[in-house]
């Protein structure tokens, strides 16, 4: 098995290429299933969740062709096989529930594994089937798997409330409206870049959409889709792990392709610990001048606000920061794996429920450490490059799913860090 070595204490310079979002490409590549006409994503991140989405796209008889090594998915699905969603691979990727709605939409049946829990909490879809049903599909749930059918005549436009904001169910509710009879209404919707992503991209396939990234999003169903080519909206969460880079360890980074727009909370927190972040043509430049990064607080929160999928980087640069700060994760309920492998490092971290108080130590010091989730990876990678000594990063196949070359990245920038075998 694969882990990561990093020998701490280099300082960062140089330049971050930022690829396509993975999990706007994951919710973007089930949109085929809407059309028999061709559907190419440009700008595609090279991942391994890429590869599942592929692998179950493909399990149902759509066709999906990388092309330019990976940089590009020729997708269509005119002749589907099947509409079963087997457990074997949904169980790798919770993100293949999205293939629901469109199955939905298009099919008028699924047949979808539940795809069970995940490191960092139970993670249900019960949203995702009462976004189905409020559209009049019928959902048994037996053996594992969610039975829906929809009604005679198709999906029906409807009004849905989400009691609470969630991305994916926002997302499936979208991919499902856009052929639904009449109009549909998701109210209290997710506003994150890969929703907005997606909207444009079903807009360039004749979907009828607005009020993308606000709450309350309106789609007029429409009787076919057709094909359309899209750019991948660059990822938020791989820009705003590699700003970490130089924070934690000194030095000038510009991540090319970065927009502040896409992280701008984000960004504020780093200019409130003492980070620099300057927008240039190319991308945000990232530079730590004066020592440590400050001690800020933190609240995790749907877009706008502090994404979830950054607070495990950003406790890794607040284990060094100067004082006290506070993390608070209010997304999931299991979102802390990665701190206690930062306390091997001699990390300061007293985790309560979703509370996580940091206390900044002047030095890491590098240990093996172990992988629990995606996020939880890097950010253990982030601290072994503030380290003194070595850090062995274990079970890397986590960060292989959502981080693409991560060593040759940061090596590029000075790190000393490589891929060995465990
Ligand atoms: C998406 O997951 C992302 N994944 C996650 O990124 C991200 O952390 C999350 O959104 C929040 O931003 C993809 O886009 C593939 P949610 P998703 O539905 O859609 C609860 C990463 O590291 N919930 O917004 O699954 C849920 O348990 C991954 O790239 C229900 O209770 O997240 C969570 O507590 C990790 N019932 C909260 O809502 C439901 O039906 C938010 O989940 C759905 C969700």
């Amino acid at each position: 098995m694969d882990a990561i070595l990093v020998r701490g204490g280099a300082e960062l310079n140089g330049e971050i290429p930022i690829a396509g979002a993975k999990n706007a490409c994951l919710t973007l590549m089930p949109a085929t299933l809407l059309t028999d006409q061709p559907l190419t994503l440009t700008n595609a991140p090279r991942l391994s969740d890429i590869l599942t989405m592929t692998t179950l796209l493909q399990s149902l008889g759509a066709e999906v062709q990388p092309l330019q090594g990976g940089r590009v998915l020729a997708l269509s699905s005119h002749d589907l096989t099947s509409q079963h969603a087997d457990y074997d691979i949904v169980r790798k990727m919770r993100a293949s529930i999205l293939v629901l709605g469109p199955l939905l939409a298009r099919y008028g049946h699924a047949e979808v594994s539940l795809p069970g829990g995940c490191a960092i909490g139970a993670r249900p879809v019960d949203l995702h089937l009462k976004a189905m049903e409020a559209m009049g599909a019928q959902m048994d749930l037996r053996d594992g798997y969610v039975h829906a059918t929809a009604p005679a005549g198709g999906l029906r436009g409807a009004v849905i409330e989400f009691p609470f904001v969630s991305v994916g169910a926002t997302e499936n509710a979208l991919l499902a409206a856009t052929l639904a009879r009449g109009t549909t209404e998701i109210r209290n919707a997710a506003r994150e870049p890969e929703i907005v992503d997606l909207a444009q991209c079903l807009r360039r396939m004749g979907a009828q959409i607005e009020g993308e990234g606000t709450s309350t999003i309106s789609v007029q169903g429409v009787t076919q889709l057709s094909g359309a080519t899209h750019p991948v909206v660059t990822d938020r969460i791989e820009l705003g792990t590699y700003m970490l880079a130089p924070a934690l360890t000194g030095g000038t980074v510009e991540c090319i392709g970065g927009r502040m727009d896409l992280v701008a909370a984000f960004a504020a927190k780093l200019d409130e610990a003492g980070i620099e972040v300057t927008e240039t043509e190319r991308g945000l430049r990232v530079t730590r001048k004066n020592g440590p990064a400050r001690a800020v607080n933190v609240v995790t929160e749907p877009f706008p606000g502090f994404p979830t999928d950054l607070q495990a980087q950003m406790m890794a640069l607040l284990c060094t920061a100067g004082g006290t700060s506070v993390l608070e994760e209010r997304i999931f309920e299991n979102r802390f794996m990665h701190a206690p492998e930062l306390m091997r490092m001699g990390a300061k971290i007293d985790v309560h429920g979703g509370t996580a108080t940091v206390t900044g130590v002047d030095r890491l010091r590098g240990a093996p450490v172990m992988a629990t989730d995606l996020r939880a990876s890097v950010s253990l990678i982030l601290a072994g490059l503030a380290a003194e000594g070595e850090t062995l990063v274990k079970r890397v196949y986590h960060l292989d799913r959502g981080y693409e070359r991560v060593e040759e990245k940061l090596r590029a920038c000075g790190a000393s860090i490589e891929r060995v075998k465990e």
